[in-house]
């Protein structure tokens, strides 16, 4: 096991070397950060650190394992974000507006890398988990976090092309932006 504090990146390309040739990169680290809205006094330090582990973390860990993916024994690297259904745009709700936009964010640089590593035939997508029972969801959450975990592997084991680019749920259906 390689452990990784994604506020220290400069640890990147050392993982690269240690962890070898890479089917599935699964970017599932994030912070839930303040419970504020758009009204709050403005804490920067507090926003920025919410974008930094949700947004750039999964974007510089995917740069850096980029020739591990390469390298995919089986031919197809595929690289899945765990983003939120807080990123729906559909919804107007304003609490946790760090973590809403940081995800609405993440998914607008993971439909990004889609196009960029759709020519290395490298899938990437976003994953929207739904309510889980974690620290960070809480014990009222609808969902095992168990069969959500084995259903976003499934989901990674089944890829293919053309999925790349979207906005799938944990059972692999895709859903709205
Ligand atoms: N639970 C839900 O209902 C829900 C809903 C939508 C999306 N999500 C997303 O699902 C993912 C997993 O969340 P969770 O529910 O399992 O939350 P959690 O119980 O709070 O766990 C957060 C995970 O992120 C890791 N992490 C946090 N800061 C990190 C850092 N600086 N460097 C490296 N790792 C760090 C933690 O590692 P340590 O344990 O080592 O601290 C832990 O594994 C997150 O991206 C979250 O936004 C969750």
């Amino acid at each position: 096991m390689h452990r990784l504090d994604l506020h220290d990146l400069s640890t990147l390309p050392a993982l690269s070397g240690a962890v070898g040739p890479l089917d599935i990169l699964i970017n599932n680290a994030g912070v839930i950060g303040p419970d504020v809205n758009t009204l709050a006094a403005p804490d920067a330090a507090s926003f920025l650190d919410v974008f930094r582990i949700n947004t750039l973390g999964p974007l510089a860990v995917t740069q850096s394992l980029l020739p591990n993916l390469r390298a995919a024994p089986t031919g197809f690297g595929r690289v899945l974000s765990i983003s939120s259904q807080m990123a729906w745009m559909g919804y107007a709700k304003s609490d946790h507006i760090a973590y809403r936009a940081s995800k609405a964010a993440l998914n607008k640089v993971m439909q990004g890398m889609a196009t960029d590593l759709a020519p290395l035939r490298i899938a990437a997508v976003s994953v929207d988990p739904g309510w889980v029972r974690t620290d960070m969801g809480g014990p009222k959450a609808d969902l095992d976090a168990g069969q959500v975990a084995e259903g976003i592997l499934d989901l990674a084991s089944r890829m293919t092309m053309a999925q790349t680019g979207q906005f799938l749920r944990h059972d692999g259906k895709r859903r709205d932006w």
